[in-house]
Parts: structure tokens; C-alpha cells; sequence
């Protein structure tokens, strides 16, 4: 196959984290292009809005020409079907990653038969680091410089400074 392959990596990234930046550094090695697709997934409550997780993500990749930030709503499996790409890239860490991700990678192929997930194992590095967890550090003071990049960092600590202290409570 020769056509130019576009993959997609989806996510909510809220903060990207070191773990994120990883996957996303390798699978640009592995693929022509990579659409980094951060979604405003409406079940989840997000401390960063999109256009923050779109300008923090952009940040973090801008030396990986390949690769591009993007967003999108809706069905994942419509979204891939309407830029024409039929490859998701995920990341996985431990088991507890492997059930949720299984069943989205089956669902989605339920949905649209085209599409395949590729998954690339988290370096043993930042096994350990999950988006929640850096922000949960962060909110009680602690330093998380070790596990996302510092633009990320410098966000969390102002977003925590400027937190009343009811919304400190009800975000931790
Ligand atoms: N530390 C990490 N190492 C490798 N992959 C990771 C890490 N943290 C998250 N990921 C992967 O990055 C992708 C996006 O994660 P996340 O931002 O939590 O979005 P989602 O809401 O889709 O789970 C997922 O495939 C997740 O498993
Ligand atoms: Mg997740």
C-alpha cells in the first residue's frame, strides 16, 4: 500500500502529559501523519478547555512536523470517516488500560469495519502517569515537573492559583 496514511490519535488530554507525548513522538516515526484529535467529551469534566488542550498539545509537538492538533465532536468512528482515515493509535499501560480499550477498539470496528487500532506500549517510564493523576498531584501542592512537559506544568500551577477555594474542593 502506498497511498499516504494518515493515523489518528484521539484523546482528552487534559493536561497532556509526558505518557501522551511519548506515544505521539512514536507513532509519528511509524506513520506519515498524525492528527492528534482532542475531544470535548461530554461525559467527562475537563479542568482545561479545548482550545487550552488543542494550544498545550500544539505546543508540545511543534518540532514534529508530521504531526497536527486538531479537534472534534461526535462519534470518533464518523470523525475518521470524514477525514478518510481508517487508523487510530492508543496508547496502553497496565491491564487496568487493556479491558476499556479493548472494547472501544472492538466497538469501533463494529461501527465502521475499516477502522483498526494500533496500540503502542507505554515506555516503562511513564507507565505509572495518567492525566488524572498529575492532576490530582498538582491541585494538593505537589511537583509534577517530572511527568508533562513544562508549558503543562507552568498551566497546571496557574490554573491552581487561581482557583477559589470552593472550586479547589470540588476539583480535587
Ligand atoms: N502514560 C501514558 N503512557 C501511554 N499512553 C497513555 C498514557 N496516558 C494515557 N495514555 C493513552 O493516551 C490515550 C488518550 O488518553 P486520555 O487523554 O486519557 O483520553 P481518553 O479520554 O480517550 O482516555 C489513551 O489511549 C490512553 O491510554
Ligand atoms: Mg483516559
Amino acid at each position: 500500500m502506498t497511498k499516504e496514511i494518515l493515523a489518528v490519535y484521539p484523546g482528552s488530554f487534559d493536561p497532556p502529559t509526558n505518557g501522551h507525548l511519548d506515544i505521539v513522538m512514536r507513532a509519528s516515526c511509524l506513520f506519515p501523519k498524525i492528527i492528534v484529535a482532542i475531544t470535548e467529551n461530554v461525559s467527562k469534566r475537563h479542568i482545561f478547555s479545548l482550545e487550552k488542550r488543542i494550544n498545550l498539545f500544539e505546543k508540545i509537538t511543534e518540532n514534529l512536523k508530521n504531526v497536527e492538533v486538531t479537534s472534534f465532536s461526535g462519534l470518533l468512528a464518523n470523525y475518521l470517516e470524514r477525514i478518510n482515515s481508517f487508523i487510530l493509535i492508543r496508547g496502553l499501560r497496565a491491564l487496568s488500560d487493556f479491558e476499556y480499550e479493548f472494547q472501544m477498539a472492538l466497538m469501533n470496528r463494529k461501527l465502521n469495519k475499516k477502522i483498526e487500532t494500533i496500540f503502542l506500549m507505554t515506555d516503562q517510564t511513564y507507565t505509572f502517569i495518567s492525566s488524572n493523576m498529575v492532576k490530582e498531584i498538582a491541585m494538593l501542592g505537589g511537583n509534577i515537573i517530572d511527568f508533562v512537559p513544562k508549558c503543562v506544568d507552568e498551566e497546571l500551577k496557574k490554573h491552581v492559583m487561581g482557583l477559589s477555594k470552593e472550586n479547589f474542593a470540588k476539583q480535587c
